[in-house]
């Protein structure tokens, strides 16, 4: 178990790069089993999501190097279709490797894929997506596919998913002819994997709409050339900490962030946000003051992974919020942390109350998932006092060394490892 110490009420000054995206990379790096050849990624971030991810890809028998943020993959061969669950309990984005398998191989068996405990994480839209493209599936303990006989057509997903949008999408570039995938996420990760996948050679286009269109073929291998995208929900995480410890900030490396749905609410609290060339700079001008009703969606509306940070970010802030959070069903265990702060939220259902303009102070808490772990830690950098989080491992899966890149702001964060 580790411990972040953070002893708040020191105002953010100064600069910082934005880390290269978790959410974007991790189907990223499934899919560099699609080019039979060399993979680079560039800005890949410093995570243990990423550590787990990398060490599967060895298992299967790829060649695997990292240098700083540089990460290279060599898939030409593999000798294994298998996952094991010691890996894929470790993260939700194992499930990334049914797709990128199929595709290249036909075949996967992988262990059932954990995550953060967010409420039911089930894997119907991905199995019965994969099951209309020609796979044939049997869960269990492990999940284990044969693609017995892919065929291009319409695909409708069944409901709204991240994850099983990117497995259709690999899964579809091995399908012959040319698949339409309608009622898709419209995430930027999935356009992110989108890029990778036509930079190897695969066609898909419409990433980023509601409907995919992706033509089966099999591209000889290549040097295929990736930069992550800036962590769009750790540039959140930096604003949702201005507006607790106050300040102003320059977050670098913010091309192409696609941050514009979490602005408005951080406007609406007092915030004044600029950008300025590959930078946004954030200055907390008044308030903070409640961004009224927040509501979670699918892309382009406001992300659920943002719920927490805003929920501490409001929770000293003047006015009443209220969050519904529609996306994941158990997804408010931060603000029984928050309330021993000193927070008054009251959690109905999928609706959270905040009774906002309390002075939070420092306590012990438990981080119970990634986000809420780094909600923690924004609402202890507003209290007075020193906050204890503990953490068991959540907070580094998404987040590149928090506490010493908090200092580097000023704040007062320590980490100890237990
Ligand atoms: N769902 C189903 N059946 C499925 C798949 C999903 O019912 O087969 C439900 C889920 O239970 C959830 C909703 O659909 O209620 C949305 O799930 P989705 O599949 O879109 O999420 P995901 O792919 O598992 C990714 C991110 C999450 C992020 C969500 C939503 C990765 C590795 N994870 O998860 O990120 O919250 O999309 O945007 O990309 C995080 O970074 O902290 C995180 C949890």
């Amino acid at each position: 178990m580790s411990i972040i110490a953070v002893t708040g009420g020191r105002p953010l000054s100064g600069k910082i790069a934005v880390q290269g995206s978790k959410n974007g990379v991790l189907p990223v790096l499934a899919a560099t089993l699609m080019n039979r050849g060399v993979s680079v990624i560039e800005n890949c971030p410093d995570l243990s999501d990423v550590g787990v991810t990398l060490s599967i890809l060895e298992n299967l028998g790829c060649g695997v190097s990292r240098d700083g943020g540089r990460v290279s993959v060599d898939a030409s061969v593999i000798h294994t279709t298998k996952v094991g669950c010691e890996a894929t309990n470790r993260l939700r984005s194992s499930v990334n490797f049914l797709g990128a398998l199929l595709a290249r191989e036909g075949c996967a068996d992988i262990g059932y894929p954990g995550g953060c405990e967010l409420g039911m994480r089930p894997i119907d839209i991905h199995v019965d997506a994969l099951g209309a493209m020609g796979a044939k599936i049997s869960c269990g303990v492990t999940v284990s596919a044969t693609a017995r006989r892919p065929s291009a057509g319409t695909v409708r997903m069944r409901g709204i998913s991240v994850g099983a949008t990117e497995n259709a999408v690999m899964f579809a570039c091995a399908c012959p002819g040319t698949m339409r995938i309608e009622n898709a996420a419209t995430e930027p990760e999935i356009c992110e994997l989108a890029d990778f996948l036509n930079a190897s050679g695969y066609v898909v286009a419409g990433a980023g709409t509601r409907v995919i269109e992706v033509t089966g073929r099999r591209p000889e291998p290549r040097e295929v050339h990736h930069t992550a995208s800036p962590d769009r929900i750790a540039a959140a995480t930096f604003i949702c900490a201005v507006i607790t410890a106050g300040g102003d900030i320059l977050l670098e490396n913010t091309y192409g962030c696609n941050i514009d749905n979490v602005i408005s609410p951080a406007i609406a609290m007092g915030c004044d946000i600029r950008a300025d060339g590959n930078a946004v700079r954030v200055t907390l001008a008044g308030g903070p003051y409640s961004p009224g009703r927040i509501k979670t969606e699918p892309y382009p509306g406001f992300p659920t992974d943002a719920q927490p940070l805003f929920m501490a970010a409001s929770a000293g802030a003047c006015g009443d919020t209220v969050f519904e959070e529609t996306i994941f069903d158990g997804r408010f265990r931060h603000a029984g942390e928050l309330n021993k702060m000193g927070a008054d939220i009251i959690v109905r259902g999928n609706t959270a109350f905040v009774r906002g303009r309390r002075k939070l102070h420092g306590e012990r808490v438990r981080a119970y998932d990634l986000r809420g772990g780094a909600a923690m830690i924004v609402a202890a950098l507003g209290a007075e006092g020193r906050t204890e989080v503990s953490d068991n491992g959540y907070i580094d899966r998404g987040y590149e060394r928090i506490a010493e890149r908090l200092n580097l702001l000023g704040a007062c964060a320590e980490r100890t490892d237990g």
